[in-house]
C-alpha cells in the first residue's frame, strides 16, 4: 500500500504526517508493507528540510523528522500512489486539478476522511509556536485512525 501526504511547502503539515505515519507504521510492525511519502503543491522548498519549527515540536514528542526533504507533487505520484491525503481544502483542489484521467490514486481530505472535528489542518507557517502543536495534535488523531484503515486493508 502506498500513501501520499500533500500540503502547499511540503515543510510543515505534510512532512509531520509523513514521519508520525512512519513511527506509528513502525511500532505496529508494519514499516516494510506501507510506503509513505510527502509533497508539495509548491515548488517553493524543493530540496530543503522540514520548517526548523515543525522539527522541534516533533522532537518534542519523541519523533525525528531530520532525514525529511521537501519535494513537489508530480504527475506519476498519481499511478504509483494508492492514496493522496491533502491538509485543506486548497491542496485538494489543486491535486483534482493536476489529476490525469488515468490516474489510480484515490483522493481525499485527511481529517475529513477520519471525521475529525476539524476538515482541515490550519496552514501554521505564518502564526507561533501553538500551530505547530496543533498541526500534531491533528495528525497524530487522524493518523491512528489511518492505521486502522491500513490494517483493514492489508
Ligand atoms: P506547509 O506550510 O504547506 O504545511 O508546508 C507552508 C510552508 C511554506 C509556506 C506556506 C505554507 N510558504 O508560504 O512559503
Amino acid at each position: 500500500m502506498r500513501i501520499l501526504f500533500v500540503c502547499l511547502g511540503n515543510i510543515c503539515r505534510s512532512p509531520t504526517a509523513e514521519g508520525v505515519l512512519r513511527a506509528k507504521l513502525e511500532q505496529a510492525g508494519l514499516a516494510a508493507r506501507v510506503q509513505v511519502d510527502s509533497a508539495g503543491t509548491s515548488d517553493w522548498h524543493v530540496g530543503k528540510p522540514a520548517d526548523s519549527r515543525t522539527r522541534q515540536a516533533a522532537q518534542r514528542r519523541g519523533y525525528d523528522f531530520s532525514s525529511l526533504r521537501s519535494r513537489q507533487v508530480q504527475v506519476t505520484d498519481f499511478t504509483e500512489f494508492d492514496l493522496i491525503l491533502a491538509m485543506d481544502q486548497h491542496n485538494l483542489a489543486d491535486l483534482q486539478q493536476l489529476q490525469p484521467a488515468h490516474g489510480k490514486a484515490e483522493l481525499d481530505l485527511f481529517l475529513r476522511r477520519y471525521q475529525l472535528a476539524v476538515d482541515e489542518v490550519p496552514d501554521p507557517y505564518y502564526g507561533g509556536e501553538y500551530g505547530f502543536e496543533q498541526v500534531l495534535d491533528l495528525i497524530e488523531q487522524a493518523s491512528e485512525r489511518l492505521l486502522s484503515e491500513i490494517k483493514e486493508r492489508l
